[in-house]
Formats: C-alpha cells, structure tokens, sequence
C-alpha cells in the first residue's frame, strides 16, 4: 500500500510514523508513506496556501489550486483509489471502514488547516471524508496519523501474530476481553484461575463470555 499525505505542516506527524507497528509496516516495504508540503505546490513569492473566505467570518481556508496541483501531479504519476479529506464533518471512523480501506492500493490523505479546504477541493478530487470523532482538531494531521495507523495494522504482515488484529476490540462487533501477564498473583490480586488451566476450549469460552459482559457494562449501544 502507498499512503500519499498532503499537509501545511508534515512535520506533525513525523514521529508517529517513526516508531512501532507504522515504522516496522514501512522497514519491511509492507506500506510506503509519503509526505507533500502544500507550500511547495503554491505559484506565488510568499508561498500562499490559505486565503479570506468568500462572504466574510473568522479563520483561512486552503486554497484550490496547490491541492490540484499536489493532487494531479501524484494522479499522473499513478492511479489512487481513495482521495480521504480529514474533516470533522466526514463520516465518523469505526473499524469497518479501516478494514475495508486496508484492502487498498494507493491512497491520498489530504488534511484540512485553519477552516478548511474551498469547497471545490471536495467537490472534485475528495472521494471520501472521514472525521475520527466528533471534535475538532487544529489541522487534520494528528486524524490522518490516527487513520493510517488505524489502517497500516491490518494489512497482512504487519503485525507478527496474524491473528491478533482479529481479535481486537470491535472486529467481532464486541469490546475485547481482559488481558493478564505474569505474575500469577500481584499484591493478592489474582489472575483469573481458568486463564491459567491450559484449557484452551474453556479459555475461549471464558474470553467470549468477558467480551459479551464487557460491551454489555461498557458500550450497550454495540449490541444494539
Ligand atoms: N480535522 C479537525 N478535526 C478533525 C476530526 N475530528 N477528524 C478529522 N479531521 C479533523
């Protein structure tokens, strides 16, 4: 998979791709990551990317032509599947749509700045807007980051044990079960005799029965 990422400030999120699970992915060619700074696709001295909006109110927004100009000259260079626009008004990320969008090739994430892109940007090049809840961020950056983590984890390879992706939280529309390591007893407190019975079909059973009881306590709206 390539992820092409369009910002003002790319330098945000250099370090989430510098470490862990998105590292590894781009060590072992599993995913390619690609930065553009919107600056460098600007025609003017001062390297304008942001402008007054039309009608008058408070904040910038990001001018059509550099995104067309980044977005066209990568479009030329390949076909992408997904033009993503992080924006609080996307729709909201939930695993269904990381797992579908880590089936993909080649995708652009363009992130928002200031109030956002001119309209235009959506209405032409944007096939899908995606918020990742509903608040709102200084930039689309830090989205983008949590996005493409959320995504990168699932492409087969990335992660060590091929099964442990599956068994997160929300892949079987259920929270995840708890989790112990040694010791065994810590302080008086007890790790869950069955855990350590080596019954693996009793185990299974006693996970299942948690996650059911979890999302019940923590997320009834999942069962719904
Ligand atoms: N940009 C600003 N806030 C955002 C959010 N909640 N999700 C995605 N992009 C954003």
């Amino acid at each position: 998979m390539r992820i092409d990422i369009i910002s003002v400030v790319p330098e945000l999120m250099h370090s989430p791709f510098a470490g862990s699970i998105m590292k590894r992915a781009q060590q072992a060619a599993l995913v390619e990551i690609h930065f553009h700074n919107l600056r460098d696709y600007t025609s003017n001295a001062y390297k304008q990317v942001d402008d007054y909006p039309y009608g008058g109110g408070a904040g910038m927004v990001l001018m059509v032509e550099p995104i067309d100009k980044c977005i066209s000259a990568l479009k030329a260079a390949r076909d992408y599947d997904a033009v993503i626009y992080m924006t609080p008004d996307g729709d909201v990320l939930n695993q269904q749509a990381a797992n579908k969008l880590s089936l993909l090739n080649n995708v652009i994430v363009l992130c928002g700045h200031y109030k956002g892109v001119d309209q235009r940007v959506r209405d032409l090049f944007v096939t899908h807007e995606i918020s990742i809840g509903d608040y709102v961020l200084s930039g689309g950056e830090l989205a983008a980051a949590v996005l493409c983590d959320s995504i990168i984890r699932l492409i087969p390879g990335v992660l060590g044990n091929e099964t442990s992706a599956l068994t997160d939280s929300f892949q079987d529309g259920l929270l995840a079960p708890p989790v112990y390591t040694r010791p065994a007893a810590y302080k008086g407190h007890k790790v869950p005799e069955i855990l350590t019975s080596g019954n693996t079909p009793k185990v299974d059973a006693w996970r299942e029965e948690q996650a059911l009881k979890s999302t019940q306590e923590k997320r009834p709206d999942l069962l719904e």
